[in-house]
């Protein structure tokens, strides 16, 4: 059986993508062993007969030895720039040093993460899989899909659903967050407000985090990884949305439009935000592998 980790999928889009994971493994007659690699002992993790194995990112020879009987790694760190560069760096290091055969980097994002602060040790982590992967034959891929569609999540009033209930949610808000914190990045749903970028028109990949993990669980059977996967669950301006959520909610918002200038300032601020230019630079624009392909 192919042993495959998940490093920080205990919390945020890798546990949805962890659920995700066991959910269709549970069906299949080729499953994969998943292991999950965390910086604590997640018991309530153990419990549910995931191989937890706890680490410390900064010990080397630990995270080789983690790695040992590894095929292929998933990244799913967050939290913040030095975790997203120095953590992954160090598990890069230790999955070339294992023999690990196949990598991707946290990256679940758009093409470029030149418009998020919070992503910027991105690059150096992708750059440094390219390098590792010329040299030793590992495949890296980086999974690119663009804005996950739990952002318009926050205060539904939906109840659980099936999938809820298998997760474990306890309200729908719960559910449909699928493990983000509420969110009010340019639309905020409460309020009734939108801070657009530029008019708004720009196109705009959406995907919803559970078909992010199926894609990707998807991948796994695939002969030769290619070196982007990119995926598309629907590509709109946020003009085009808010005109959905006004039906839905059954209100008009209040929409401000704002220059690029204007969203480099409120950035400026706050480092977790994103600021999205007009030019629509999270579309994920390769979707060299469509939903449709990878996800039956
Ligand atoms: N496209 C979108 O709209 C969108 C939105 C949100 C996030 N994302 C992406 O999704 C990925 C996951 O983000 P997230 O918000 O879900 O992550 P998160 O919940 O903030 O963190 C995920 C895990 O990272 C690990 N971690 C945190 N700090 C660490 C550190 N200093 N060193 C090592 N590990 C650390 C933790 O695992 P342990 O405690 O178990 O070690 C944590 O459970 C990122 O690539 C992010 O950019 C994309």
């Amino acid at each position: 059986m192919v042993t495959v980790a998940l490093a920080g999928a205990a919390s945020g889009f890798g546990l949805t993508m962890l659920r995700t994971f066991l959910h269709i493994n549970s069906k299949s007659t080729t499953p994969y062993r998943f292991v999950l690699l965390s910086r604590s002992d997640k018991p309530e993790l153990a419990a549910l007969g995931i191989d937890v194995r706890p680490v410390d990112y900064t010990n080397h020879a630990q995270l080789v030895a983690a790695l040992g009987d590894v095929h292929t790694v998933f990244s799913v760190i967050g939290g913040s720039v030095e975790a997203m560069k120095d953590a992954q760096l160090a598990l890069l290091a230790a999955a070339k040093e294992a023999g690990v055969r196949r990598f991707a980097p946290s990256e679940y994002a758009g093409i470029s993460n030149d418009t998020i602060d919070l992503y910027h040790g991105k690059d150096e982590v992708w750059t440094t899989a390219k390098a590792v992967a010329q040299k030793t034959g590992m495949e890296v891929t980086s999974f690119q899909c663009g804005i996950f569609m739990s952002t318009f999540a926050t205060g539904t009033t939906k109840p659980v659903t099936e999938v809820g209930k298998r997760e474990g949610a306890k309200t729908g808000e719960e559910e449909a967050l699928a493990g983000l914190r509420p969110w009010n990045f340019v639309v905020n749903m409460r309020a009734g407000t939108a801070d657009l970028p530029g008019d708004g028109t720009a196109p705009i990949v959406f995907t919803e985090m559970r078909d992010i993990a199926t894609f990707v669980y998807n991948a796994l059977s695939l002969e030769q990884w290619p070196e982007v996967m990119g995926m598309r669950g629907d590509v709109k301006s946020y003009r085009d949305m808010l005109c959905i959520i006004e039906r839905v909610q059954g209100r008009r918002f209040l929409v401000k439009e704002n220059s690029l200038d204007e969203m480099r300032a409120q950035a400026a601020g706050d480092p977790g935000k994103m600021r999205p230019a007009a030019a629509g630079p999270l579309l994920s624009s390769r979707p060299s592998l469509l939903l449709s392909r990878l996800v039956p």
